[in-house]
């Protein structure tokens, strides 16, 4: 029988490494089939939902190719145009579209909202991103580091994240390292806050025993040896985007950047760069975010969390990170959905 069939895919504490590994298996299959024009279609006949809080170009664009690919039938919803938490409850939205669709993904602000679709529905429901978790996009950061770590096993690589430590990004990469139990360093002027957040938490109490996972603000010991850096964006969607709150993370984060020197200190030439994108990594598409004096004054030229350089140069893995989420988002439906594993 098939482990995830009729799962939800929340967050990946949910899951062992067996299973992990075993959707990466079955993303690498669907990769190949795609690439090679033999890929079944196996979920004819299935409606999907996808709800939206938050903006999305690559997972809402995977979901939907994974549904065209698939031959399931697909709905986009924006919350704004729906009734979904405003006249109608998360309870009842989840029971009304579990009896219309066989699968729903839901990208929104927090966790436990996903939870209460997850419990009302009697579909799958897949964490399209909250505040606090990014699975699907995790499941496809590993894909892609595993196609680049052909000496090793993807639990023998040191994966350095840089910037904000406390955004679902960093928090999924701190489950993967908790299940996988690859070395993690966190590097960041920061600690992670809990504030009263159960998940957080949860992941604070976890990491205790975890003598695989650092959080450090020293830049040269976290970065030294690393196979893989990745970085995300100082500000998530679930912040109030005020131009004080950017002063105050830039202020933060301004030496934790991805660069030239980042990459030397690495004393890895190959060392692959990672980020989930949307990155803010232009000059001349970031500078109408800010004004010319916080431009001045953090001298705030070369990128923010990442320079233009580093983005595009030959250790940047960043486009195969987008593309993979096509398959390992595949992966998780196919899995969820169907008795029989692709
Ligand atoms: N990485 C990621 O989730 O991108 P989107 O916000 O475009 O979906
Ligand atoms: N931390 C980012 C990830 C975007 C994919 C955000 O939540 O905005």
């Amino acid at each position: 029988m098939n482990q995830f069939y009729n799962k939800h895919f929340l967050k990946l504490s949910d899951f062992s490494k067996k299973d992990i590994f075993e959707l990466i298996k079955i993303s690498e299959k669907l990769k190949y089939d795609k690439k090679n024009f033999q890929e079944k279609k196996t979920l004819i006949n299935k409606n999907i939902i996808l709800i939206f809080e938050k903006n999305s170009t690559r997972t809402r664009c995977s979901f939907e190719i994974a549904c065209f690919d698939q031959g399931a039938n697909v709905t986009y919803l924006d919350i704004k145009n729906s009734h979904i938490g405003y006249k109608e409850s998360l309870k009842d939205s989840a029971r009304i579209l579990s009896n219309m669709y066989n699968g729903l993904q839901y990208r929104g602000k927090y966790q436990k909202n996903l939870e209460i679709f997850a419990k009302y529905s009697k579909i799958p429901v897949w964490n399209g991103l909250t505040n606090e978790f990014h699975p699907t996009q995790i499941l496809a950061d590993l894909l892609t580091i595993k196609e680049h770590t052909k000496n090793k096993n993807i639990d023998q690589i040191k994966l350095s994240y840089i910037g904000d430590i406390n955004n679902n990004i960093s928090l999924s990469l701190i489950e993967a390292s908790i299940i996988i139990d690859f070395e993690l360093y966190l590097i960041s002027p920061q600690k992670i806050e809990a504030n009263n957040n159960p998940y957080i938490n949860n992941i604070l109490k976890k990491i205790k025993n975890k003598n695989k996972i650092h959080i450090t603000n020293n830049i040269d010991i976290g970065i030294k040896n690393a196979d893989f850096v990745y970085t995300d964006v100082w500000l998530s969607m679930g912040e109030k985007t005020s131009l004080k709150l950017w002063e105050k993370k830039i202020k933060i984060f301004s030496n934790y950047q991805v660069n030239k020197l980042l990459l030397i200190k690495s004393n890895n030439p190959n060392i692959k760069v990672m980020h989930c994108l949307p990155s803010l990594h232009l000059y001349n598409h970031y500078k109408k975010l800010f004004t010319k004096e916080i431009i001045s004054k953090y001298k705030l030229f070369n990128g923010l969390e990442i320079t233009n350089e580093v983005f595009e140069s030959n250790n940047s893995i960043i486009f195969q990170q987008a593309e993979n989420k096509i398959h390992t988002i595949k992966a998780v439906m196919t899995s969820t959905l169907l008795k029989k594993k692709y």
